[in-house]
């Protein structure tokens, strides 16, 4: 199960992605946190020490690591939206897997893997979807289960739409405070996100009362309202340096956790619909950019044998996923 927080900048993505992260990792064995936005800020939300490993700087070593055991690629690279096969190599949603604990910082039940931001070369020349590309390439590449839990934290606005990210989540939340033009950001998506739209729910944040949450709700609709976060003074104590207030601030969000953590547990993905998808996605980008860009037909490196369930049912047994014939 993957979900998302998305927003206008400064809605509270961060904050309401760690509280998440946080509560899940109360009821669940192992969370796996992701941030996704090039200003990474969900390290410090969460309170981890150590450095993280930035998953952007170690394109070719991650792509290199999926391809695994394939030889139908042939010297085809393998690039964001390339399909598995039998053959890759793929992610498990646990601490001992090898990429996780390789590229993921640990402590206690959680471990984040972070994107990373921009280097000194990158600058004037860089998009963050170049950034967005390893990760791409993870979650096609994630055998997660229904007891799994996969918490990303992403860039503010829209643009999760524009990336083959827009479907690699079970779940997606807009955090929106209660302005006009905050909660203008989750209509802009809802008009152009198709079906995505119908596994999107909202979140207030910076509620100050009924009026608030009744002014959300007026343009979003109750249906895809799932609670509200308060305006917290706890919060802004915890910034100003009171450690436990930042408890007192979790109390605060648990009301909409509990809310949204049975949407997450009640979602289940359509593994054949994600590999369409990828299917078409990868399609577009090679016929678009990538064979004329490497001199190759890329699209025949597509395994049209390959089935996530077959995948499923050999790398987590305990999924209990039946293999297809
Ligand atoms: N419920 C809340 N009550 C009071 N302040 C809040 C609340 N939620 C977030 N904030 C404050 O709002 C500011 C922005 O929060 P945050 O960094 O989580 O937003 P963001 O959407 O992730 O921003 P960005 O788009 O820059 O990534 C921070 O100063 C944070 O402390
Ligand atoms: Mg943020």
């Amino acid at each position: 199960m993957r979900i998302a927080f998305l927003g206008k900048g400064g809605a509270g993505k961060t904050t309401t992605a760690a509280g998440f992260v946080k509560y899940a990792a109360s009821k669940h064995p192992f969370v796996l946190a992701v941030d996704a936005d090039v200003n990474a800020h969900l390290k410090s939300a969460l309170s981890f020490n150590g450095e993280a490993k930035q998953l952007g700087l170690h394109f070719d070593e991650i792509t290199e690591f999926l391809r695994g055991k394939r030889e139908d690629l042939g010297t085809r690279p393998i690039i964001g939206t390339t399909p598995p096969s039998a053959k890759s190599n793929f992610i498990t949603v646990n601490a001992n897997d090898p990429f996780v604990s390789k590229y993921g910082l640990k402590q206690g039940n959680i471990t984040l893997l972070t994107v990373g931001t921009y280097q000194q070369e990158d600058v004037g020349g860089s998009c963050y979807h170049e950034k967005l590309k390893s990760l791409a390439g993870i979650f096609h590449h994630m055998l997660d289960t229904d007891n799994d839990i996969v918490i990303a934290d992403t860039t503010a606005g829209t643009d999760n739409v524009a990336t083959s990210l827009s479907f690699a989540y079970d779940l997606n939340v807009f955090v929106l405070e209660p302005t006009e033009k905050s909660v203008q950001v989750y209509l802009d998506y809802k008009a152009i996100a198709g079906d995505l739209a119908s596994r999107t729910y909202v979140i207030g944040n910076k509620v100050d009362g009924q009026d608030d949450a009744e002014f959300i709700q007026g343009l979003v609709g109750k249906d895809r309202y799932l609670g509200s976060i308060p305006f917290s003074r706890n919060l802004k104590s915890f910034e100003q340096g009171e450690e436990e207030a930042i408890n007192d601030f979790h109390g605060e969000q648990a009301t909409a956790f509990t809310e949204l953590h049975k949407k997450l547990v009640a979602s289940k993905r359509d593994w054949q619909q994600y590999l369409d998808r990828l299917h078409s996605t990868y399609k577009w980008d090679c016929e678009r950019w990538y064979s004329d860009f490497y001199g190759c037909d890329m699209l025949e490196g597509i395994d049209k044998s390959f089935r996530y369930e077959n995948a499923l049912a050999q790398w987590c047994p305990q999924a209990k996923v039946a293999a297809l014939v």
